[in-house]
């Protein structure tokens, strides 16, 4: 798993809402692999930004997997409507749930790949033990709450953890990075580790979104080839 080809997921956080339908469009057509969606609550991080109703709008208009961060307290609470509106898999953050295996068991039971998230200030021994069962770990490289800002090059040692237990306990989760990822950046995370690399800016934030993600993708690859 960890030499394959790393997958690029663009953040729609990015994108402009106005056109959403056509910037989703845009991205898979550049060749994106997955669709990252980031769902705020202003209580978990001090932005709001979408719900199920948005996750619906757009799974008509994309056959990519909808990959749904949930930065949100209580996630459990939210988790039918997210499956229900087309989400292909669901990520809750560590520091939301007391009952992480349950919480994961749900996702599962509702037909969804099932993602743990983590915060930069959060020890990785949050995770030592949990991750039975788990399809993704999110390493956030920035703060959750906003696009646009400077990758945390530190959280890598978070994802050389986690890539030695997945090998240890044989584990079968992907390690997606997100915060400030780019053509500068990504090296280093996939030197690290990861398999998805989630980027925002530095895809709907350049005009040709095809060489965005191609750019993105050959920076990825030279690590890995
Ligand atoms: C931050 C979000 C990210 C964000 C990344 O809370 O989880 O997905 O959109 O944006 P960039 O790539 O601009 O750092
Ligand atoms: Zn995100």
């Amino acid at each position: 798993m960890s030499t394959a080809t790393p997958k690029i997921a663009p953040s729609i956080l990015a994108a402009d809402f106005s056109r959403l339908g056509e910037e989703v469009r845009a991205v898979e057509m550049a060749g994106a692999d997955l669709i990252h969606v980031d769902v705020m609550d202003g209580r978990f991080v001090p932005n709001l930004t979408l719900g199920p109703l948005v996750v619906e709008a757009i799974r008509p208009l994309t056959r990519l997997e909808l990959d749904v961060h949930l930065m949100i307290v209580e996630p459990w609470t939210l988790l039918q409507a997210f499956a229900a509106a087309g989400a292909n898999s669901l990520t809750v953050h560590v520091e939301a749930c007391p009952d992480l295996a349950g919480t994961i068991s749900r996702i599962h039971a509702l037909g969804c790949r099932a993602g743990v998230a983590i915060n930069p200030p959060t020890p990785v021994d949050a995770l030592a033990g949990r991750l039975d069962g788990v399809d993704r770990v999110l390493v956030m490289s920035v703060h959750p709450g906003f696009g646009g800002q400077s990758f945390m090059p530190d959280v890598l040692d978070k994802v050389r953890r986690v890539v030695e237990w997945r090998a240890r306990d044989g584990f079968d989760f992907d390690v997606e990075i997100d915060g400030g990822i780019k053509r500068s950046t990504a090296p280093a995370a996939v030197a690290a580790g990861c398999q998805v690399l989630v980027a925002g800016t530095a895809i709907f934030g350049q005009p040709d979104y095809t060489a965005a993600v191609a750019d993105l993708r050959a920076a990825a690859a030279a690590r890995t080839t």
